[in-house]
């Protein structure tokens, strides 16, 4: 994929692992319309790779992930119509990441403030920066989140931390956000790269059809009554069973070599 196509995102290849750099320093990487659209074209091309096994999202520089929805454009909306229009347009690409058959994974450089914040909670896992601040400030704007910041605050760290944040607009340090639950690790900034790319890699040494039913499972089942959820991870489990790669993989355990996958 050239990136010379793209104006606010940087996009960048490193073996199994595609990179996706939010670029719009002037603006702590504000995300307008444009900046959403090219993130999920690349999403979806990256994805669409059978060499990219995962996906990492950050910021340009030390400052900023994303300081959120481009304030610009949200005052220039002036409909209850085009305001949930755009809510959904943020949604849609949360939920487009979530769904990716491709894991992803949010290297949180800076401030992850409002939509920022929104985008790095759709990731599969988040590593921050020691220097990293997270918060839900749109209720200093009169708003309140729309790319799904009041629910998925809620699932990850619990509802009180979803109310905090919310109904204060108070950021928390990465320190803050390991605790509740918002990020899996925290690192200092200059390893925060190679933290996240050696998770992806991690990931990429894996069997691809093992690791996209992970995903589906986890995500399917999370809220789901837990006879539903342990039933669809029983299905999976069964459909894995069946494949080329979980012969390659028990069969390789036990004659003692190293498993050779292949997507199959
Ligand atoms: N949308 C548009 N522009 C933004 C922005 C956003 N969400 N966040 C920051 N910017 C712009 C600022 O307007 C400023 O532009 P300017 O240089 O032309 O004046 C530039 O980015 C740098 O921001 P600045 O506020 O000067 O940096 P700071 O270090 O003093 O403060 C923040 C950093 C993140 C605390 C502050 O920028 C902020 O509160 N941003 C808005 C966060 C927010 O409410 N997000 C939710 C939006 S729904």
């Amino acid at each position: 994929m050239s990136e010379t196509i793209f104006e606010h995102i940087l996009v960048d290849k490193d073996g199994a692992i595609g990179i996706i750099t939010l670029n719009r320093p002037d603006v702590l990487n504000a995300l307008n319309g444009k900046l959403l659209a090219e993130l999920s074209f690349a999403l979806l091309e990256l994805e669409r790779n059978a060499d990219v096994r995962a996906i990492v999202v950050t910021g340009t520089g030390e400052k900023a992930f994303a300081a959120g929805a481009d304030i610009g454009e949200l005052n220039a909306l002036s409909s209850a119509t085009a305001g949930a229009d755009q809510a959904r347009l943020g949604q849609s690409i949360t939920r487009q990441i979530e769904r990716s058959r491709t894991p992803v994974i949010m290297a949180v450089n800076g401030f992850a403030l409002g939509g920022g914040c929104e985008l790095a909670m759709s990731g599969d896992i988040r590593i921050a920066s020691e220097s990293a601040k997270f918060g839900q400030p749109e209720v200093n704007l009169g708003i309140m989140p729309g790319y799904g910041g009041s629910q998925r605050t809620t699932r990850l760290a619990g509802k009180g931390m979803a109310m905090y944040l919310c109904l204060t607009g108070e950021m928390i340090d990465a320190r803050e956000a390991l605790r509740v639950g918002l990020v899996e690790r925290v690192v200092p900034p200059g390893d925060l790269i190679n933290e996240a790319k050696r998770i992806g890699n991690a990931i990429a040494a894996k069997a691809p059809l093992a690791i996209a039913a992970c995903k589906r499972a986890i995500n399917g089942g999370a809220h789901l009554a837990i006879d539903d959820a342990l039933e669809l991870e029983a299905l999976e489990f069964g459909t894995l069973i069946d494949t080329q790669d979980a012969k390659e993989g028990t069969g390789a355990f036990l004659e003692k070599r190293k498993p050779v996958w292949k997507g199959v």
